[in-house]
């Protein structure tokens, strides 16, 4: 045990420096321009578990697919086959200025590391690199290895990568590093995780802008009509309006106020939408939110009545839901609810399958016990998330024996897919010494 301590320790440096080469990497998978370098990623992900002894492979489901490394190394015989799971694209830097130093340069302050992918999720994949290290050619368990490269744009070759690699990637157990912990110094199992459906929706009421003042008041602007379209996604309560989705119960935690105000980024005097505990609103229960809108800008807008607009909408579904109900649900929903007679049409952009995971078994017990160890004697809560990680369904559709384990390195002030994103330094060591001890109890 000690040892396994003073390894981590020893190998920490490293990691760290590892890790901002990593970020370093503009892996934007949603970016066209800048595929060239989530290539590059993969490629310098496969490096580094190329250089602990991974037998490594770049694997795509076709020519010109999003690149996924997989990769094995044997531990002793009869030992657990464990599957490392992480992935090297990230989301969108977005505006340069919301951040405080440059989203591509790693930089400390305050004991943490910001930059793009700090935490979401390369320092996932360096918390494999590092439990691999400490261990040498002494591994207690076969580990296997599937870092994607396409999670952040709903992993829409994953099935086909499953099928054709099904044999090199069965396990045991599968290790999904892409969530986090409960609090500072509170280690946390991630057991649900919501689905998601992605439409985007377009009305149109004309088939070309005329003269507001000539037409408005007869004829409605695309706009406003979308936006009473919009309206009805909710009621007055703030619950999701759309009928026939599914709610569920969330694990037993206890969310205080005043972490939900500091965390959430409420902005001061904002209320809460929707009913039933907190817990159960983020983790359990749908939620709908518009992530984008195609409008004429304010600056330059003319009196015209805008023929036609649209809406990304961003629909979390709850664990035991499923993205065909959803859809249609909602899909229903919207073409009950266009005033006017304007036309609405709609393209799915992405949908991910929500979790559920029965935490019980030797799996669960192993984790358990490696996470209490590794935060001196503070025990994991269960946890539920808000967000999506379609490879988990997926993956368990593939292997529906294997237990699932999800950790990551996460914590409440993340701001993953935000500005200034960052890492939590004190705490990512404890993730890398909670999977080294992991894989040691596994074995
Ligand atoms: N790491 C997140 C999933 C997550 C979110 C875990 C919040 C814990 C808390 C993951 O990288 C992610 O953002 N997934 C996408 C999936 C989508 C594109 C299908 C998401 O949830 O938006
Ligand atoms: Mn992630």
């Amino acid at each position: 045990m000690t040892d396994i301590r003073a390894q981590v320790q020893a190998v920490l440096p490293g990691i760290r420096t590892d890790l901002e080469d990593l970020v370093r990497i503009q892996s934007v998978s949603a970016d066209p321009e800048r595929l060239s370098e989530v290539e590059v990623s993969a490629q310098r992900t496969a490096d580094l578990f190329a250089a602990e002894g991974v037998e490594v492979e770049i694997v795509r489901a076709y020519d010109g697919a999003p690149p996924a490394v997989i990769g094995e190394k044997k531990g002793p015989e009869g030992a657990p086959t464990v599957l490392l799971y992480a992935h090297h694209d990230v989301q969108p830097e977005n505006d340069h200025a919301d951040w405080d130093s440059p989203p591509w340069e790693p930089t400390e302050r305050d004991g943490r590391l910001y930059g793009r992918g700090a935490a979401d999720d390369k320092a996932g994949i360096m918390a494999h690199v590092g439990a691999l290290r400490v261990y040498g050619d002494d591994l207690p368990v076969t580990v296997r290895l599937f870092i994607e490269g396409e999670e952040e744009v709903g992993s829409d070759t994953l099935v086909e990568l499953l099928e054709k690699y099904q044999q090199r990637l069965e396990a045991d157990v599968i290790v999904i590093a892409d969530s986090g912990n409960w609090d500072i110094g509170v280690p946390a199992l991630t057991t649900s995780l919501r689905g998601l459906v992605r439409v985007d929706v377009e009305v149109r009421t004309l088939t070309h802008a005329v003269h507001s003042g000539m037409w408005g008041g007869l004829v409605p602007d695309a706009l406003m009509t979308l936006a009473r379209v919009i309206s009805t996604l909710h009621d007055d309560n703030g619950d999701v309006a759309v009928a026939g989705l599914h709610s569920g119960p969330a694990a037993d935690v206890e969310y205080p106020e005043e972490r939900l105000r500091a965390e959430s980024g409420a902005a001061p005097g904002i209320e809460w939408i929707g009913t039933g505990s907190s817990v159960e609103r983020l983790w359990t229960k749908p939620s709908l939110s518009i992530t984008g809108l195609d409008a004429p800008k304010v600056a330059g807008a003319s009196n015209t009545l805008v023929p036609a607009a649209k809406a990304r909408i961003s629909m979390r579904i709850a664990p035991g839901d499923t993205t065909e109900n959803a859809l249609a649900c909602l899909l229903r929903h919207l073409e009950a609810n266009v005033p006017w007679g304007a036309t609405l049409t709609h393209t799915v952009v992405d949908t991910g399958e929500a979790t559920q995971i029965d935490a019980t078994g030797p799996a669960y017990d192993a984790a358990r016990a490696a996470f209490t160890e590794a935060w001196d004697g503070t025990e994991p809560v269960d946890m539920g998330v808000g967000g999506s990680i379609p490879f988990i369904a997926e993956f368990l559709e593939a292997f529906p024996q294997a237990s699932v384990l999800v950790t990551g390195v996460e914590d409440p002030d993340t701001r993953a897919h935000g500005a200034n994103e960052g890492l939590h330094l004190a705490e990512f060591e404890k993730v890398v010494l909670a999977e080294a001890l992991l894989l040691r109890n596994l074995g």
